[in-house]
């Protein structure tokens, strides 16, 4: 922290100064506390500025201190932002880079608040299962009204400077020179009276309609939560707002901040907002990391194959700057990806607009599209994008080696092929890896990065790089089938369809995991997707075999248990959605509102008998526990085969790409809270009905850390043993 006095009407500035992003720890709150009272009483200063070191006027509460939260000697920030509010000097903050959680309830307090152009905003507490708890929840709607301010504290979104002047978040924006320009203000209001820039003493604007709109927005707000507690208590905060006197809002504001700061919701969220961050400092078994390998510079990109994904693929590089050519095998499919590629661009062009982001370039002038490899020569990467068929990769990757310079990166598009073989057709296989992105590509935010056994250090470097360029989570991951995410998804799949055969419905089983917290659940997700999809995948693992008349398909594959349910639906015409039919049937192909569907009840029935299976009634914890935590048995076997090193990276790969809710951590936070001896105990009596489910058997690492004592996630990694081979 540090004062200076400036300018003619003596202005002290107070620079908030924690790196790397100015959070308000103990120590920064009591040394702002002790800087805005000794400007306060210098009877030479006229007015105060503060900001933030470096370019960034604060991300909020530290949030690694929160574990200490309540204990004696710990800060709180809320009488600060009182004193400063409450000055007879006026405040002026000067918003650079962002002002987030307590950074904007500071700001908050000032009397003014003056901000650059590329600043954000926003009050995100509620994504760490908290509410803001230094008034910002009875200041901001005094502000700038309920519905807006609901908006922004029940989603926590971070909101661009330009919006934030538009809804009066901000007095002034300026394009340079902040600092100076928040010098300038304060000296020219220096002389104003201070009482009608206190928001503490303002009233929250009413509407005609308050109660009505409060109800029906109660409503939403639970609606959007699936089942986390966050955005309820902030809308209760913000509901006293408009009932309270400010100093009754903010005890009610305090109250509800102490229950949500030690619930289990609250707990897990924060978890997840450290996971993702530990997990993207990635540590290969071979020593190789984050710290020791340095990115090479991606200039100009390919994309090979312009289907859905790679049409996403590329449009994620254009946002991120990135030249791009954009390479399909015909004229025919090059159009049609043309097409769909400006439509887009135009719509994320449209958002930026509406978001009042600026276009530095317009995106299209920065794409090439060819049908030749020759103008793969000068690129530095390639993202290859067809369909996943080995013998067409290994095809492109051949030509790959011949076309791109040496030191191009070679990255294949792929959700379970094995990258060692791709790799071996290239004469660099240092520089052949995987990326698999989640489609739509440029909207889903998690990137897992496969490296094979020759992947140089500096090509994941610079994957991961590129993946925080596009505004993406990149997940280092070894090789095997499926990775992490899908190799976790096929048990979980299996249960499901096994469910059904016992007695389930896709309704039962889809609500007990919509309840559990997923937005839709495993036959919502299917319909959605198209059974197409998963059937062309198991097909390709040879699963599906040929077609048999309905009853006749054994209930096996290689002396496994295998369902031919999802095939016969697949073989039925039934695709999802875009037949207005699947698990659920719709009131037109495209349609998105499922109703159950007569015929899937039906043919489950006349299945059941064929195979002369008794339907029995399957409670709603049964369904959760064979569907997670068969789930989570994988992630035990990936952990012991150390295609992570981190459970960490599990979570955040489920979280940010799977739909597993936050407010419950990740799959491995969340059997740690169950405890690994209950799962243990509860897969061995699964186990024991279903011998020929090999995935229900126990894996070994969770025998061991149960006999461990079941020693906390943090641990778990250091007790992985050595490598297993991973194919
Ligand atoms: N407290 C402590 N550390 C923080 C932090 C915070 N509020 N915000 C970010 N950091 C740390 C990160 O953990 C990371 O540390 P490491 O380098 O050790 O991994 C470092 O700052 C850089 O962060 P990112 O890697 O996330 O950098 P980024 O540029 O991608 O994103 C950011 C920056 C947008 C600020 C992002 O870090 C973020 O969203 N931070 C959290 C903001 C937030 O939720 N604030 C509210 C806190 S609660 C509160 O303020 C009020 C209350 O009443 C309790």
């Amino acid at each position: 922290m540090a004062q200076a006095v400036r300018g003619s009407a003596r202005v002290a500035v107070i620079r908030l100064c924690n790196p790397p992003v100015n959070a308000l720890s103990t120590t920064t709150i009591r040394a702002l506390e002790q800087e805005v009272n000794r400007a306060n009483i210098d009877p030479t200063v006229k007015a105060v500025v503060i900001c933030g070191a470096n370019g960034k006027f604060s991300a909020g509460a530290d949030i690694k201190g929160f574990p200490n939260i309540g204990q004696p000697g710990m800060a709180s920030l809320e009488p600060v932002v009182s004193l400063i509010e409450n000055s007879e000097k006026p405040m002026v903050a000067a918003i650079e880079g962002m002002a987030f959680g307590g950074g904007l309830e500071v700001a908050l307090g000032c009397h003014y608040r003056i901000a650059n152009v590329k600043a954000r905003v926003g009050l995100p507490e509620v994504t760490l299962g908290l509410l803001p708890g230094a008034g910002g929840t009875q200041r901001l709607p005094r502000l700038i009204g309920v519905p807006a301010a609901l908006d922004i504290i029940t989603t926590g979104k971070h909101v661009p400077a330009t919006e934030a002047l538009k809804l009066g978040i901000l007095d002034e924006l300026v394009e340079e020179n902040t600092v100076e320009a928040a010098i300038s203000l304060a000296e020219r209001v220096s002389d104003q009276p201070l009482g009608p820039r206190r928001l503490c003493l303002k009233e929250t604007p009413k509407l005609p309609n308050m109660e009505a709109f409060l109800e029906e927005a109660f409503v939403k707000v639970k609606k959007q939560a699936n089942g986390c507690f966050s955005p309820e208590m902030c809308f209760q905060a913000i509901k006293a707002s408009v009932y309270l006197p400010f100093a009754e809002g903010i005890h009610k504001e305090r109250e509800l901040f102490l229950i949500q700061m030690f619930s289990g919701q609250a707990k897990a969220l924060q978890y997840a907002f450290t996971a993702q961050r530990v997990s993207e400092k990635w540590a290969l078994p071979t020593g190789a990391s984050w710290k020791t390998a340095a990115p090479q510079p991606i200039r100009k990109a390919a994309v090979i194959g312009l289907g859905t994904m790679g049409q996403g693929i590329v449009v994620s590089l254009l946002k991120a700057k990135i030249r791009v050519v954009a390479l399909e095998q015909d004229r025919k499919h090059l159009e049609l990806a043309r097409g769909a590629i400006m439509a887009r661009l135009e719509r994320v062009a449209l958002r930026m607009q509406q978001n009042g982001l600026k276009l530095d370039g317009y995106m299209p002038d920065l794409l090439h599209f060819t049908l030749d490899f020759g103008a793969l020569k000068g690129v530095d990467l390639v993202i290859e994008a067809v369909f996943e068929n080995m013998a067409v990769k290994k095809e492109i990757f051949h030509k790959l080696s011949a076309a791109c310079k040496p030191e191009a990166i070679l990255a294949t598009n792929t959700s379970y092929l094995d990258i060692d073989e791709i790799a071996s057709v290239t004469s660099h296989p240092h520089q052949v890896i995987g990326t698999h992105f989640f489609a739509p590509a440029h909207i889903m935010p998690l990137l897992e990065i496969i490296y094979g056994q020759q992947t140089s250090p500096t090509v994941i470097a610079t994957a991961m790089k590129l993946s925080k360029t596009m505004g993406k989570i990149g997940v280092v991951v070894g090789n095997c089938f499926g990775f992490v995410g899908n190799r976790m998804l096929n048990p979980y799949l299996e249960q499901c369809y096994f469910l059904l055969e016992d007695g389930s419905t896709p309704e039962e089983v889809d609500k007990a995991l919509e309840e559990f917290g997923f937005k839709l659940g495993p036959f919502r997700v299917a319909d959605y997707t198209g059974l197409d999809v998963g059937w062309r995948s198991r097909e390709g693992q040879g699963l599906t075999g040929a077609k048999l008349p309905l009853g006749t398909p054994p209930r096996q594959r290689d002396g496994r248990r295998y369902s031919p349910l999802p095939d016969i639906l697949y073989e039925n015409g039934r695709y999802g959605q875009k037949r207005g039919k699947g698990w659920y049937q719709y009131d037109k192909p495209g349609g998105n509102v499922a109703k159950s569907d007569p015929w899937v009840h039906g043919f489950l029935s006349e299945y059941r008998s064929a195979h002369r299976i008794v339907a029995r009634t399957i409670t709603q914890d049964e369904i959760l526990e064979r569907c997670l935590y068969s789930l989570i048995n994988e992630g035990f076997r990936i952990l012991s085969d150390r295609i992570v090193s981190l459970p960490e990276a599990i979570d955040t790969i489920y979280i940010n790409g799977y739909g597993w809710p936050r407010h419950n951590g990740g799959p491995m936070f969340y059997a740690s809270v169950v405890g690994l001896p209950r799962i243990l105990t509860k897969l061995q009596k699964y186990a024991e009905a279903n011998p020929d489910i090999p995935s229900l058997q126990p894996s070994a690492f969770l025998k061991k850390l149960v006999a461990l004592g079941s020693p906390p996630l943090k641990e778990w990694s250091s007790l992985q043993g050595s490598q297993h081979s991973r194919l």
